[in-house]
């Protein structure tokens, strides 16, 4: 046994990971792939790496020290139920398997129970940060059992980014802990996408500005409160002009946006958990609209305002309005996002420290950016927080933000330009600011038809109006 660390699949990502394991100091890697040809190609060109290839499990397992340990690195889904089935056949009691690819938590918290009969500790662990990420270092974050860390972690640490001198790898909870919060990232990460997508349709539509200058007003949004990966990348983007038909590249992209499921998981837990992600879900479900083209197509001519495009009088005004819209809307995402977390927290009986979550998504993961330094402080500060976005620092961002954020949902309701994100986060901080909210007319119509009570602002009790009798109020049994 010459390995200290293994990794099964060897796609992009298992191949970028292993490579950043092999770089680090006191690591060698044992590498296996379901087909032979991808190791071979591995090996032949990265020799620098010093593998150790195995070509069947046993001997992947004999080429580990012990307690021996393993990631898989393989598409999410049945496929990774067949790995770890074939490595608990020949790895040992305190052993590590660890699934380092975009599992469903709950498959996690399936998976560890069963492994753990066997004595082998399995460990899911969310990485983000595609494939220059697993390559050059990545977030990452394990679940799992605390045993497990004591020999993970060192190995993680040496191959995370680093941010502010503190890798990007923390033991995040058991279990499912790592893939939930990896999830969340996800969904996050859509929401992102989504509003920034939104900043630039209003921005190019209002004030018929090309994708090039816009490029330029993203970059320039990258120099302040804003900076990230995603605003960064997005310059990027809407610069590249497209070599075949010299159009702006985004101009040519279809605009039907895919997804692989995580974002989707991110709100289907939410509505179970009962944690309103609402901006997350617009993000989700702005990619589907998109994505139904026989719906597009039929809908083309309904009936809209008459200006739509070019309605902007003082652009730099409009752009400043859209970037702390933007950003308020972000502060929002984020908010549901850690709210999630910590339903999810509750629900599944994790210990999950919300301030190093943000911490090890400062670095490596898609949604790194200069902003995650805040929610660290405002955890630091009230780890217990129940809102985020009311920590001092994003309420005075908030309200500087306020005006421009109503403005801006203002103009593209008035204009036809849809800006779901926007509007839904703005929704979401008019509600959790509101004094009475209209759930007590609902409450109202849900004991009118169904009899399902309700409470009162002035006794304690359960009550029911006797809508059908007489209309007198009864205690009633709690039926929530
Ligand atoms: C990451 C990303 C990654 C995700 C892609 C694609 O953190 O590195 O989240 O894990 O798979 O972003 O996601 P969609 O195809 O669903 O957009």
């Amino acid at each position: 046994a010459v390995a200290n660390i293994g990794v099964v699949g060897l796609a992009v990502m298992g191949s970028n990971l292993a490579r950043n394991l092999a770089s680090r100091e006191g690591n060698t890697v044992a590498v296996y792939n379901r087909s032979r040809s991808k190791t071979d190609e591995l090996l032949a060109e990265h020799p620098e790496a010093g593998f150790a290839p195995a070509f069947t499990y046993e001997e992947f397992a004999a080429t580990l020290t012990k307690p021996r340990t393993a990631i898989i690195m393989v598409k999410a889904g049945a496929g990774t139920d067949a790995v770890i089935n074939a490595l608990v056949e020949v790895f040992e009691p305190g052993d590590i398997i660890v699934d380092g690819g975009n599992a469903l938590f709950t498959d996690t918290i399936r998976r560890e129970k069963a492994v753990r009969e066997t004595g082998i500790n399995f460990v899911g662990a969310g990485i983000s940060g595609g494939e220059e990420g697993a390559l050059l270092g990545p977030s990452i974050m394990p679940g799992g059992s605390d045993e497990s860390w004591v020999t993970l972690g060192p190995i993680l640490k040496s191959i995370a980014a680093v941010a502010e001198g503190e890798p990007c790898v923390t033991h995040i909870g058991h279990d499912g802990a790592g893939h939930f919060v990896k999830m969340v990232h996800n969904g996050i990460e859509y929401a992102d996408m989504q509003l920034i997508a939104e900043a630039y349709d209003l921005i190019r539509r209002g004030t018929g500005k090309s994708p090039a200058e816009i490029a330029d007003v993203f970059a320039e949004w990258n120099r302040g409160e804003l900076e990230s990966y995603l605003i960064e990348i997005t310059a990027e983007v809407l610069r590249q002009v497209d070599a075949a038909t010299g159009q702006p590249l985004v101009d040519v992209i279809l605009d039907q946006a895919g997804a692989k499921g995580t974002g989707a998981w991110t709100v289907q837990t939410a509505l179970n958990l009962g944690t309103p992600v609402s901006g997350i879900a617009e993000a989700v479900f702005a990619r589907s609209l998109s994505s139904h083209p026989e719906q597009r197509a039929v809908s083309r001519d309904l009936p809209g305002p008459s200006a739509s495009t070019g309605f902007v009088d003082d652009a730099d005004a409009f752009i400043e309005d859209v970037r702390l819209a933007l950003y308020a809307s972000k502060i929002v995402a984020y908010s549901q996002g850690f709210d999630e977390i910590r339903a999810g927290a509750a629900e599944y009986d994790w210990t999950i420290d919300l301030g190093a979550v943000s911490k090890i998504w400062r670095g490596g993961c898609i949604i790194r950016a200069q902003f995650l330094n805040r929610i660290a402080d405002a955890y630091a500060e009230a780890p217990e927080l129940p809102v985020l976005l009311t920590a001092p620092y994003f309420v005075e961002a908030l309200g500087r933000a306020q005006d421009s954020w109503r403005r801006i949902v203002q103009s593209a309701a008035g204009t036809g330009i849809p800006a779901p994100a926007f509007a839904s986060s703005l929704a979401y901080y008019d509600g959790l600011r509101a004094e009475r909210l209209p759930a007590a007319l609902v409450q109202g119509q849900r004991d009118f038809f169904g009899a399902h009570t309700y409470k009162r602002v002035d006794r304690d009790g359960t009550f029911h109006t006797l809508w059908s009798g007489d209309r007198t109020e009864i205690e009633a049994e709690d039926t929530h």
